[in-house]
C-alpha cells in the first residue's frame, strides 16, 4: 500500500525482514491466532519457529547467535508480526529488548556464554522483572532485596506481572542490595528457574495480549551466585532505565502494528461491505474515518522509525523513544476502536479480528511505562 511504500528509503535488508515477518505472520501466526486468545494459549512452537527465523535476538551480534541487525529491522519486525498477533510482538519485544540488549551490553562474556547464546537463537526465552505490586511507575521503591552472603545472594520478593512468567527460563531480576542509597543501591541479577525457593504464581487472566502469559514470581531465600550479578555493584536502576529506553521502541513498534493490522482490515472491509446500494467505503464518513486512520499510522510510524533510527546512530533516543510510544500507543487505541465501528456489528466478534486487536491495544498505553509517565520521561528531557 501508499502506506508501506514510502518507507523511510527502507534498505534490500530492511525490506526483505519485513516480507519474511509478513510471510511468517500471515502463514503461520494467523491461521490460530483466535483459538490461542480464546485459551489464552502461549504457543512454545511458534516462539521457536521465530527463533529459527532470527526474530528472538534480531540485535544480538552473530558470535553470540543473533541477527547482528539494527533496530529499524527490529522494529519493522515488530511491526509486521504485531499486525496479526500482539502477543507474538510482546514475546518477541520482552527477549529482545529487555533481556537479550541488556546482557548483551552489560553482562560478562561468562554470562554470555551461559545464556545469551541460547536466548538469541530463542532455545530458551527470557523475563524481564522490574515491576512489584507497589513498584510499577514507581519503579525505584523495590521491595525485593538482595543480599551479599560473599559467594551468592539471597533473593527475597515478589515481582508481579512478568510476561513469559512461566515459559522463561531466565528471569533478570532488578533487586534493592544497599537500601541506605536509594535507587544506586540496586542490582540486577540473572536469575535461573529451578533455582531452590523460586516459585512461579499465578498466571494473569487479561483483557489483551492473552496468548502472551503473565506471572507473578516469588523468591525466597534464593541463592543467586554472585558472578549472576549483572554489572557493577549498584547499577542495576541504570540497566534498568536504559534497557527500558530501548524496549518502549519495541513496544512503539508493537503498538504501530496494532493499528496497521487493525487499518489494513478495515480498509478491505470498507471496499466489500455495501449499505445503501454502495460499499461503505462510498461513504464521506467511513472515507474520513479511513484517511485520518492512516495519517495517525504514518505519522506514528515516522516516530517509530526516527527512535530506532537515532538508536543505530548512537545518538540519545530517551526522548524519542517515549514520543513514539506515547503516540503509537494512544494511535493503536484510537484507530482500533474506529476499526471496529468501520466494521459494525461484525467488529464486535472474534471472527473478524478488529475487537482483538482493540483489546490488545490498550496494554501499549499501560506497561514499559504508562503513558504519563513517558510524558514525565519526555517533559524531563525538554526541561534539562
Ligand atoms: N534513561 C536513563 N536513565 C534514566 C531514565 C531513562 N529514561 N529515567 C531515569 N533515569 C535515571 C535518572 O537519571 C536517575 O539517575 P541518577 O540519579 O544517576 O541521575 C535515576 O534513573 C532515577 O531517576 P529519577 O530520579 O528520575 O527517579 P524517579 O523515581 O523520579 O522516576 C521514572 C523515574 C522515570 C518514573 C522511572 O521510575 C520509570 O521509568 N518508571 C516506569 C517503570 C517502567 O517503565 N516499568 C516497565 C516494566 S517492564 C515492562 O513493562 C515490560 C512489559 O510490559 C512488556
Ligand atoms: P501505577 O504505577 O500504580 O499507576 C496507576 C496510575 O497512576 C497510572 O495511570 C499511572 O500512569 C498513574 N501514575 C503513577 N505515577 C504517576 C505520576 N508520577 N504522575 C502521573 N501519573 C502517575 N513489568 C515488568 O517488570 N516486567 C514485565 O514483563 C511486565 N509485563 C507486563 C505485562 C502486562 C500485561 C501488564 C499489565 C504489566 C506488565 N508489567 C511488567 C508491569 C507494568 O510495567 C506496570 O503495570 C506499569 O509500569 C504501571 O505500573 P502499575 O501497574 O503499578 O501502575
Amino acid at each position: 500500500s501508499q502506506l508501506n511504500g514510502m518507507d523511510f528509503n527502507l534498505s534490500e535488508e530492511h525490506q526483505a525482514v519485513r516480507n519474511a515477518a509478513r510471510d511468517f505472520a500471515q502463514n503461520q501466526l494467523l491461521p490460530q491466532v483466535i483459538e490461542r486468545d480464546n485459551l489464552q494459549k502461549f504457543d512454545t512452537g511458534l516462539v521457536q519457529a521465530m527463533g529459527e527465523l532470527g526474530f528472538m535476538g534480531m540485535m544480538v551480534a552473530p558470535e553470540y547467535g543473533g541477527g547482528g541487525m539494527d533496530t529499524l529491522a527490529y522494529a519493522i519486525a515488530i511491526e509486521e508480526i504485531s499486525k496479526i498477533d500482539a502477543s507474538a510482538g510482546v514475546i518477541m519485544s520482552v527477549n529482545n529488548s529487555l533481556v537479550c540488549w541488556g546482557l548483551e551490553k552489560y553482562g560478562s562474556e561468562d554470562l554470555k556464554q551461559k545464556y545469551l547464546t541460547r536466548l538469541a537463537t530463542g532455545e530458551i526465552i527470557g523475563a524481564f522483572c522490574l515491576s512489584e505490586p507497589e513498584a510499577g511507575s514507581d519503579a525505584t521503591s523495590q521491595h525485593t532485596t538482595a543480599v551479599d552472603m560473599g559467594d551468592h545472594y539471597l533473593l527475597n520478593g515478589t515481582k508481579n506481572w512478568i510476561t513469559s512468567g512461566n515459559t522463561s527460563s531466565v528471569c533478570l531480576v532488578i533487586a534493592q542490595t544497599h537500601p541506605e542509597k536509594g535507587h544506586k543501591g540496586i542490582n540486577v541479577f540473572a536469575v535461573e528457574k529451578g533455582l531452590e525457593g523460586f516459585t512461579i504464581g499465578r498466571k494473569e487472566d487479561k483483557m489483551g495480549i492473552r496468548a502472551s502469559d503473565t506471572h507473578t514470581l516469588m523468591f525466597s531465600d534464593v541463592k543467586v551466585p554472585v558472578e549472576n550479578r549483572i554489572g557493577e555493584d549498584g547499577s542495576g536502576f541504570k540497566f534498568a532505565m536504559s534497557t527500558l529506553n530501548g524496549g518502549r521502541i519495541g513496544i512503539a513498534a508493537q503498538a504501530l502494528g496494532i493499528a496497521a493490522g487493525a487499518f489494513e482490515l478495515s480498509l478491505k472491509y470498507s471496499k466489500e461491505r455495501k449499505t445503501f446500494g454502495k460499499p461503505i467505503s462510498e461513504h464521506q464518513a467511513i472515507q474520513f474515518k479511513l484517511s485520518e486512520m492512516a495519517t495517525k499510522i504514518e505519522a506514528a510510524r515516522l516516530l517509530v522509525y526516527k527512535a530506532a533510527r537515532l538508536k543505530d546512530e548512537d545518538k540519545d533516543y530517551i526522548q524519542a523513544a517515549a514520543m513514539a510510544k506515547l503516540y503509537a500507543s494512544d494511535v493503536a487505541m484510537w484507530v482500533t476502536t474506529e476499526a471496529v465501528q468501520v466494521h459494525g456489528g461484525y467488529g464486535y466478534v472474534k471472527e473478524y479480528h478488529v475487537e482483538r486487536l482493540m483489546r490488545d491495544a490498550k496494554i501499549t498505553q499501560i506497561y514499559e511505562g504508562t503513558s504519563e509517565i513517558q510524558k514525565l520521561v519526555i517533559a524531563r528531557e525538554l526541561l534539562k
